[in-house]
Formats: structure tokens, C-alpha cells, sequence
């Protein structure tokens, strides 16, 4: 007779261990190790990998047919980039964020999509009833009748359906609400949200459709239940945003068939999301004209240039250590310019307060958003706006000196669509791209932030 292992869970994080204790080793939570549950385990004939049909053994590389990559579009750009060009047949995405961001709506907009040039599109809910899935659908427009609902909860009969219908794409609505009754197991325990993932990920691959799976998040921004989820899948997406803007951004944290750096931009509206496809404007919506402590940064996310407004503001200090803040943006970064900036340009900041804030929701990390910050700092400190349309991009040294930074010559041509006439960059950018920049359009090249001149009066620099 087989020894009967206990194990217990982490209700947090997933980990396991073999005993119980008060906290959990791996994550550090208290009083979230339960036992797991006793588990009966059956073998799903058929679905026990995650070979597709026909194919038996181990093979060379050049005896496995490279099926091209079959890519669907969603009918939508900003999903279509983030997901790497479209959906992969027999992928398994999983689509996370906070309660009520949108991501039954993202899903029910794109099954929409596909459906209407004449794919079979399966959606399953476990949240809401058909009665409400019809409500959410009637706001966003007519669908064909070749997206088919179903409101269930048991994977075994999600699974029957699917297969009798084979739908190119189906949805499932949410990980934590189904259940395989297999498993013990209550439905959103850890032992269910895995086994749930697993089944879905053999199915995908044996049937060769591709399944997109909504995953809440817990507070504390990580995929409710076990972290191993995101090990399993294929995509993870994020659905991101402010509850107190209607904007979405739809980033991609891994992709099997993609790169992560794409962001998508969304609006929610009242007839569900629609695509923002110039995200620069959006960001710069509502920006002062001429106040100092503001600037204009050219960001990357991923291939795309986004401008961005830097904000910072510089008051006297009333406390002995002055007050630091950096929303949007890397608070150590802050830190160390605000030291570069007193040691190399003589700014003493020391006696005072900064507060750094990246408008517009977005947040970033990347070391180009060093000399906007810097500069806006500066303009904050000596209370003198930059000369308008000015955009800046750079990364700051630690003696002061400015570096190159990628894709110098994307973020000036973005730069200047949206009508800004001089670009601060460092001089090594400056230089590469010189003879290719758009007309009308000035480039200041600085090797230093000591050559910034005091009133900000570019023109005489060069
Ligand atoms: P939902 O997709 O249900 O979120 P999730 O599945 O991530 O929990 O989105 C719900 C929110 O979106 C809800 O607060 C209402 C809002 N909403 C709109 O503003 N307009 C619309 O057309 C729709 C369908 C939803
Ligand atoms: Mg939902």
C-alpha cells in the first residue's frame, strides 16, 4: 500500500510544503497554508498531453512539419500588437486584471470580431447568465449567429460542448469560477484554478483551438490563486488602468509568439472599449502651456514612441529631510538626478521638497525619461517655463553627461507630428540622426547637463 502524502498550500502564492506552518516560507503571508484537499485523480482519456493528434514518439527537428504560424486577426490593432500579430491557433491566453477593468468586455469584442467574418467563436461564462451576457452584448452591437454563449461551470461539459461545436477561438469567463468535478476541491482554490489551467492548456493543444482564459487578480496585483499559472500558459495579458479614468492600457508580461513590450491603449466608453490608436495625444490632454516644472518626454513603449508630460514640483522644505516623491516613475532614479543636479549644476536642492509625477497614468522606468525629469526639475526649481513646443530625451550619467538612447530617430519623427519644433537629446543622438530629421524640426545635442543654459534659452547653445 502507497504511503498517502499530506501536503499542504499557501492560499497565496500556491507554494507547497509538506507541513503546516503559521507563515507561508515562500511569500511570507501569515495564516494562508491550508492542507490540501485529498484529490482523486482521473485520467481524461485523450487529454493527457500535449500532442497534437496523429503524432507519436520522440522526432528529429527536421521530421516535424513547421505549420506556419496561423494567425487570426481580432479586428482590433492594439490587441492584435500586444498578442504579437494576432491570435495563435491552439494558444492558451490568460486575460488578468482588476475586477471590472473590462476584461469580459475586451473578449466579448473580440469574439464579436471574429465571429463576424464567419469563425465559430464559443464563449463560456461562469460569472454572469446569458440573460447578462445579452445586456453587456446589446451595448456593444449585433453579433452573428456564429458566436454561441454558454453559462457553465463544469469543465468536463465546457469541454463535450467545445468539441462538438469546434469553435476556432473559445473563452472561458473566469479560471476561478470553474471546477472539474474531479477534484474535491472547492471552485477558485488553488488546487482547482490550477488543474483547470492545465486541462485547458491539453485541450487548446490537442484540438488545436485557441482558448482564452480570464484570470482575476488579488490586491496585491498578482494572478489570484497560484503564481504557477503564469507558468503554464502561453500569454499573459494585463489589463490595466485607473478606476478613476476611463482609460485601459493592455500590456502582454509573456508571450510565447510575441514580444512583451507592446502596450495596447484603450478607452472605455458606453458602448464598450474603443482603440486609442494615438496614445500621445491622450497623454498630453490637458497639459498647461508655458508653466515651469513641466516637459515633454518622448517615451518607447516597445516599437511605438509615446509623449509623455514630466511634471515636478519644488518647494522649500518645512522637515528636516526633505520630502521626495515620483509617481509614474522610479523613485531611486528620482533620487539620484536630483544628486547629479546639485553636485554638477550647482541646483541646491537639498532644503527642499520634489515631487516628481508622470502624467497621464502611464508608468516608466526607462533611463530616457532621465533628462525630462531632470530638466523639469530644474524649470520646477528655478520657476522658468522651457520655451514652448521643447520635448526632451536622454539618459544622465552620474557625472552629468548625456547618453544615446534608442530609437532616437522614431521618437523625433513622433515628436514632431504632434507639431513640437525643438528636440533636447544628447549630442551622440544628435549626430546619428542629424541628416534625417523632419523639416522645421531642431535638434539641440548636449554632452552635459552643465551646457543647459540658465534661462533655457536653447537657441544660443548651438
Ligand atoms: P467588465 O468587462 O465586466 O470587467 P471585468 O470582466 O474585467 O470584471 O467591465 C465592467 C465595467 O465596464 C463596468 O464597470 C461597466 C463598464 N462598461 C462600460 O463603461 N461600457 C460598456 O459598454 C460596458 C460593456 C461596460
Ligand atoms: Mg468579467
Amino acid at each position: 500500500m502507497s504511503k498517502e502524502k499530506i501536503l499542504f498550500f499557501c492560499t497565496e502564492c500556491g507554494a507547497e510544503t509538506p507541513k503546516w506552518s503559521g507563515q507561508c516560507t515562500s511569500c511570507g503571508a501569515w495564516n494562508t497554508i491550508v492542507e490540501a484537499p485529498k484529490e482523486r485523480k482521473i485520467k481524461q482519456p485523450g487529454v493527457s498531453s500535449i500532442r497534437t493528434r496523429g503524432e507519436a514518439g520522440p522526432v528529429s527537428l527536421r521530421e516535424i512539419t513547421a505549420r506556419e504560424e496561423a494567425r487570426l486577426t481580432t479586428g482590433m490593432e492594439e490587441l492584435d500588437r500586444v498578442l504579437g500579430g494576432g491570435v495563435v491557433d491552439g494558444s492558451l491566453v490568460l486575460a488578468s486584471g482588476d475586477p471590472g477593468i473590462g476584461k469580459s468586455t475586451l473578449l466579448l469584442q473580440m469574439a464579436r470580431n471574429i465571429a463576424g467574418r464567419g469563425e465559430k467563436v464559443l464563449y463560456v461564462s461562469g460569472e454572469e447568465s446569458l440573460s447578462q451576457i445579452k445586456l453587456r452584448a446589446m451595448r456593444i452591437g449585433e453579433c452573428a449567429d456564429n458566436l454561441l454563449f454558454m453559462a457553465e461551470t463544469d469543465m468536463n461539459e465546457i469541454r463535450e460542448q467545445a468539441l462538438a461545436i469546434r469553435p476556432k477561438v473559445m473563452i472561458v469567463d473566469s479560471v476561478q469560477t470553474m471546477f472539474l468535478p474531479e477534484f474535491e476541491s472547492a471552485p477558485g482554490s488553488v488546487a482547482q484554478v490550477r488543474e483547470n489551467t492545465a486541462f485547458l492548456m491539453r485541450f487548446a493543444k490537442t484540438e488545436n483551438i485557441a482558448v482564452f482564459l480570464v484570470g482575476h487578480v488579488t490586491k496585491d496585483g498578482s494572478v489570484a490563486g497560484p503564481k504557477m499559472l503564469e507558468h503554464m500558459v502561453d500569454t499573459v495579458l494585463y489589463f490595466e488602468g485607473d478606476s478613476t479614468t476611463t482609460y485601459r492600457i493592455l500590456r502582454a508580461v509573456k508571450n510565447r509568439f510575441g514580444s512583451t513590450n507592446e502596450i495596447g491603449v484603450f478607452e472605455m466608453g458606453a458602448a464598450g472599449l474603443a482603440e486609442v490608436l494615438n496614445p500621445s495625444e491622450h497623454m498630453l490632454r490637458g497639459m498647461p502651456e508655458a508653466e515651469a516644472g513641466s516637459v515633454v518626454a518622448v517615451t518607447m513603449e516597445g516599437t511605438r514612441p509615446i509623449l509623455v508630460e514630466v511634471q515636478a514640483l519644488i518647494s522649500q522644505t518645512n522637515f528636516n529631510l526633505p520630502r521626495r516623491t515620483a509617481a509614474g516613475t522610479d523613485f531611486n532614479r528620482v533620487n539620484l538626478l536630483l544628486a547629479v543636479l546639485e553636485k554638477r549644476v550647482g541646483a541646491s536642492l537639498s532644503g527642499c521638497d520634489a515631487y516628481v509625477n508622470v502624467a497621464g497614468g502611464l508608468r516608466v522606468t526607462e533611463p530616457a525619461l532621465d533628462l525630462p525629469i531632470l530638466l523639469a526639475v530644474l524649470s520646477g526649481y528655478r520657476n522658468r517655463p522651457l520655451p514652448e513646443h521643447t520635448v526632451a530625451f536622454g539618459e544622465v550619467g552620474l557625472t552629468g553627461e548625456l547618453r544615446a538612447v534608442s530609437q532616437a530617430l522614431s521618437r523625433v519623427r513622433e515628436a514632431a507630428k504632434l507639431g513640437y519644433r525643438t528636440i533636447v537629446l544628447a549630442a551622440a543622438d544628435c549626430e546619428k540622426i542629424r541628416d534625417d530629421v523632419p523639416k522645421g524640426v531642431r535638434l539641440i545635442g548636449l554632452r552635459n547637463i552643465r551646457e543647459i543654459p540658465k534661462d533655457f534659452s536653447f537657441d544660443q547653445t548651438r
